[in-house]
């Protein structure tokens, strides 16, 4: 089938190619000429494993194209994704201007029956107003439909291909059908529901899944106090196939471009339909909180930060990315910055993105060796896997103290104690070394 995607932010240019590589014409639009000129060429703006190859190849399949003007791809199309940006208003709403203005050009340009599928996280009742707006310029006939996205960065080009589930949000058995047809390739349950609990389906898994991370680093903080492993504890209780072993993974807290965004936004529509979502307040809360706690424990074994040299490894939000947005790590650096600490930072992949909120604040390295040399502490704050392979052995004999603070229990804890690391990680005793 023949698609327009609207938006090559990191949904609308995964989802356009995953849909050409199960065999639509897909044609992406984005009003920034550079990125489209990139994209032409097979230059990716964003980093997330497998996907340039995957745009080159059904680039070369001619199934993927890239264009700066939806007027020139409507006619082409039956069905339009609008994947543009939602941002969070100061306020913690999501700010819709993206999504409208993409209507208004679908208003203006449409002749023809299509579907218009809202793929962009969006409020509840935004799909009624894209119709709207429509409506005001077209009378023919058309269906706005909201389809959510539940891909994970790191993880995108699975996620889509090996979806859990495809929620189709649709007023028509004429859209669901063209929808159903769209997603036919693709295994997992396609549920066809009403558009506002499509729309809520999304906001309710996003708070949900952040509200079991804050659920796990509130039990870790009550096992490092008493003496119990929030790892095994994660492992039994996530053993009841009730609750289940994901997302309950202790660290320094959920960041990224949609948890921080969506819980917020939840909370906002909850509150402006009457209802005060408390439990969501103390998720956000608890959020924050094991970032200040991070810290503080840094702060009761070396004491003053100011003028300490501090080795972080980690920038981007998660593994397997080199997205900062919302990030702990970043939060975190942040907070020793203003208590005078040195900062000698590393990442794999988000060292440019950090540098662009950072700035020249940090000392930013290319080898996690060099960043480590001289340093008080180590703060480990991304789970790169690669860091776990590092040689600790050597790495004990370049750092000034063998003290490592590890927010995401990534390192191996025997091995540390082994070596003669103190070691402190999450919801778990300290290892110190007499
Ligand atoms: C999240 C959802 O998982 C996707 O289903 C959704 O499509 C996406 O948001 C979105 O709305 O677009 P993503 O932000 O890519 O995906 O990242 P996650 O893998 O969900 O991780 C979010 C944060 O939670 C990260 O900071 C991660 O480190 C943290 N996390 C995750 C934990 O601290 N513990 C865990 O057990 C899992």
């Amino acid at each position: 089938m023949e698609i327009a995607i609207v938006g090559t932010g990191y949904v609308g240019l995964v989802s356009g190619t995953c849909l050409a590589d199960i065999g639509h014409q897909v044609y992406c639009v984005d009003i920034d000429q550079e990125k489209i000129n990139k994209l032409k060429k097979g230059i990716i703006p964003i980093f997330e494993p497998g996907l340039e190859q995957l745009v080159k190849h059904n680039q070369a399949a001619g199934r993927l194209h890239f264009d700066i003007s939806l007027k020139r791809v409507l006619p082409k199309v039956k069905a339009v994704f609008i994947a543009v940006g939602t941002p969070s208003a100061p306020d913690g709403r999501a700010d819709l201007q993206y999504v409208y203005a993409v209507a208004n050009e679908i208003a203006a340009n449409i002749t023809d029956y299509k579907v218009i599928v809202d793929k962009s996280t969006v409020p509840v009742g935004t799909a009624q107003e894209v119709e709207k707006i429509i409506r005001q310029k077209y009378q023919g006939d058309f269906d706005v439909v909201s389809c959510p996205e539940f891909l994970r960065e790191g993880s995108a080009i699975a996620d889509f291909a090996q979806p859990d589930r495809v929620v189709i949000g649709a007023r028509t058995k004429r859209a669901a059908d063209l929808m159903l047809e769209i997603f036919q390739p693709l295994k997992g349950e396609k549920f066809v529901t009403s558009v506002p609990s499509a729309e809520m389906i999304k906001y309710a898994s996003n708070a949900f899944l952040a509200t079991k991370i804050s659920f796990i680093n509130e039990i870790s903080q009550i096992c490092h106090k008493t003496g119990a492993d929030v790892e095994e504890v994660a492992y039994g209780v996530g053993l009841d196939s009730r609750i289940g072993p994901k997302f309950l993974k202790a660290g320094i807290g959920w960041g990224g471009s949609c948890f921080p965004k969506d819980v917020k936004a939840l909370d906002q529509i909850a509150g402006d339909n009457g209802y005060d979502f408390r439990l969501l307040k103390s998720v956000i809360e608890v959020n924050q909180n094991q970032r200040r706690h991070f810290v503080a424990r840094v702060k009761n074994s070396l004491g003053d930060l100011a003028g300490k040299k501090l080795a972080v490894l980690g920038l981007a939000f998660k593994a397997k990315t080199d997205d900062i947005r919302e990030s702990a790590a970043i939060d975190i650096i942040k907070i020793l910055l203003a208590e005078g600490a040195l900062i000698n930072a590393f990442d794999y992949e988000a060292t440019a993105n950090a540098r662009k909120v950072l700035g020249d604040s940090v000392k930013y390295h290319t080898d996690p060796y060099t960043a480590l040399k001289g340093a008080e502490a180590v703060l480990l704050v991304t789970e790169w896997p690669q860091f776990k392979a590092l040689d600790w052995d050597k790495i004990k004999n370049l750092i000034k103290q063998p003290l490592v603070f590890d927010g995401r229990n990534l390192l191996d804890r025997s091995k540390m104690k082994e070596i003669g690391y103190h070691y402190c990680s999450i919801g778990q005793e300290d290892i110190r070394q007499k």
